[in-house]
């Protein structure tokens, strides 16, 4: 008995000085933790029907050894355990030591000793209990996952095996590894005084980035023994800061006064932030559950820079400009202007415009357009009209007008005349300016032939006599600011001398103006010799005057020529 425990003493040395599964020569059972593990008995070449005694003992540590159980030929096994392995021991009939509810503790060196005539043999066997983890979960779940900072996502925990367990990291089933700076894991063992059993509780710290939204990280282990074990799959909400912000600004356009601004706050992250801070022109307004602010009823005091920031982030702004369209104008004068004539009467426009832009004007007078603003330096008749003027600026415009009167006495321009075409009759003309409208009056009675109408001031009336003598009219303008007076001297039908304005000799001379055709007639066949005459001596002379001076006569001379030669041409038939 001395020799074996020195044998023994010298196999124990060897397994606690070298790793236990690898004790050399020393063969190893693996057993499952609470099952039964069965332990051969090596023979070796011994005959079975040789053994006299076979015994199975264990290594208590310390040198020292527990019996099991013996068995002597062709007799049953007698359990010879007093502890705890009493109930737990039982033999096979190949010899094996059958060891049911295994434990960690019965991780040891069972022996098997036989006795055959002269020799005892021992085998030892190592035994080694493996155990799968109980469970392999996520714990401690991160709440949510900020981008981009390192958060405790969870602890993966292996409990109960043994060996401890190695716990691999995945998301989306491939593996995560240490980098030191978006991923950190940190794995823990703790042991079970009481069983032996280790608990692996492995910490994953991760940064998140935008891809991780939908993620799926587990955890996994490779037991020693069977599959491989998998978690659960864990998802995060990844949530991350606002890096956008915009203002935007909805009105119409263009954006007018009265009209409603609608400034509204986007800005991205997750969650999106529910509050923002809109700065009213330096007015500084909350908003909260909501991400717009509406400005009613705007007014040029309205234009200006609006932004808006985060509440708890002040830096995050954005800004937009607002710009309300204006247009006002003021005329002046404006409506209807009524000025008299004066040599020294001027009017003044005045035309302003305030706006929230440059603007273009436009002016007409009588829906005729003008090249440039209307000025009245000195005032005459015919600048009487209306006025308008169109101004744009955009979109918008504005009109205003004034209608302008001159007032003032009339003043006649002109009075003329002309022979009429049959050579029966004289035509006057009495062209006047003057304003309002003057009457217009002659000295004799005569056909009224037109009177245009009364235009820029202006006024011309047209009438056909037939002068029997040699007389002066006139004509007569008049309004209620004054009266004009020219007066003309029409000759007999044949001899049309012009007087001057001095001469005027009026009234008595229209008696003898006489309508008829006897009267006419005989004149006529006068005229006609009379003129044959004359052409025959311009014909021979080259030259042809008359006593005809007044202005603008050329015309009536060539009409009278004409009326000769074709009377005189009557004349020959
Ligand atoms: C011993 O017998 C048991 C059943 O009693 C059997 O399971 C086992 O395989 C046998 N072992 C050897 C080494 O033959
Ligand atoms: C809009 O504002 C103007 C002054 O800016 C005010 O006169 C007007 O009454 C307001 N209109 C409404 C509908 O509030
Ligand atoms: C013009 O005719 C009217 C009647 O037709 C007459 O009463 C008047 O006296 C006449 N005037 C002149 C100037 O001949
Ligand atoms: C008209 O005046 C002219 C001269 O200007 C004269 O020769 C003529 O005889 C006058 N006729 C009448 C009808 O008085």
């Amino acid at each position: 008995m001395h020799l074996l425990s020195a044998s023994c003493v010298c196999v124990c040395a060897l397994l606690f000085t070298a790793l236990p599964l690898q004790v050399s020569g020393l063969e190893t059972v693996v057993g499952m933790y609470g099952e039964t593990v069965e332990i051969p008995c090596k023979s070796g070449a011994i005959n079975a029907e040789d053994v006299l005694i076979t015994k199975w003992k264990y290594n208590k540590g310390e040198g020292l050894s527990g019996d099991l159980l013996v068995k002597q030929r062709d007799q049953p096994f007698l359990v010879s355990a007093t502890n705890e392995y009493k109930d737990r021991v039982s033999m096979a009939a190949n010899s094996s030591l059958l060891l049911s509810a295994a434990t960690l503790l019965d991780q040891r060196t069972f022996t098997c000793m036989m006795v055959t005539g002269a020799d005892i043999t021992e085998n030892p066997v190592n035994v080694v209990i493996y155990k799968r983890p109980t469970d392999l979960q996520i714990s401690d779940k991160a709440e949510e996952l900020e981008i981009g900072k390192l958060t405790k996502l969870g602890t993966c925990i292996a409990s109960n095996a043994n060996p401890a367990a190695n716990i691999t990291w995945l998301k989306n089933n491939k593996p995560l590894v240490a980098d030191g700076k978006g991923i950190s894991i940190q794995a823990e063992v703790s042991v079970d005084a009481l069983t032996g059993l280790s608990t692996t509780s492995s910490l994953l710290e991760y940064s998140a980035e935008k891809e991780d939204t939908d993620a799926q990280f587990t955890c996994s282990t490779q037991p020693t023994v069977g599959a491989e074990m998998l978690s659960s799959p864990a998802t995060f909400t990844i949530t991350y800061s606002t890096e956008n912000i915009v203002l935007q600004v909805s009105a119409q356009e263009p954006l007018l006064e009265g009209d409603n601004v609608t400034l509204k706050c986007l800005a991205d992250g997750n969650p999106a932030p529910t509050s923002f801070n809109f700065h009213l022109k330096g007015e500084l307004v909350k908003v909260e559950n909501a991400d717009s602010y509406t400005i009613t009823n705007v007014s040029r005091d309205t234009t200006g820079e609006y932004k808006c920031s985060l509440v708890d982030d002040p830096s995050m702004e954005s800004s937009k400009d607002i710009i309300v369209q204006y247009l006002d104008i003021t005329l002046s004068p404006s409506g209807k202007v009524t000025k008299s004539l004066d040599e020294t009467n001027t009017l003044d426009i005045n035309l302003q415009i305030d706006s929230s832009a440059k603007a273009t004007v436009s002016w007409t007078k009588d829906n005729i357009k003008l090249e440039k603003e209307p000025k009245f330096t000195k005032l005459s008749f015919s600048d009487s009209g209306r006025y308008e003027c169109d101004v744009v600026m955009g979109l918008l415009s504005r009109k205003d007008f004034f209608e302008l009167v001159v007032e003032g006495a009339p003043v006649i321009k002109q009075l003329s005349k002309q022979r009429g075409e049959d050579g029966q009759h004289k035509v006057l003309f009495c062209e006047a300016e003057g304003s309002p409208k003057p009457a217009v009056s002659w000295s004799i009675n005569g056909t009224l032939l037109e009177a245009s109408p009364f235009i820029n001031g202006k006024i011309t009336h047209k009438i056909m006599v037939v002068p029997t003598a040699n007389l002066t009219v006139s004509c007569t303008v008049s309004n209620k600011f004054g009266t004009d007076t020219q007066a003309i001297y029409v000759s007999s039908l044949f001899e049309d001398v012009r007087v001057d304005k001095q001469d005027q000799s009026q009234g008595s001379d229209q008696t003898k103006l006489v309508v008829g055709v006897v009267v006419g007639l005989l004149i006529a066949t006068l005229v006609i010799g009379l003129v044959y005459w004359v052409y025959m001596k311009k014909t021979k002379q080259g030259t042809w005057k008359t006593g005809e001076k007044e202005d603008g006569s050329s015309e009536e001379e060539k009409k009278l020529e004409e009326k000769v030669e074709e009377n005189s041409q009557k004349a020959e038939v």
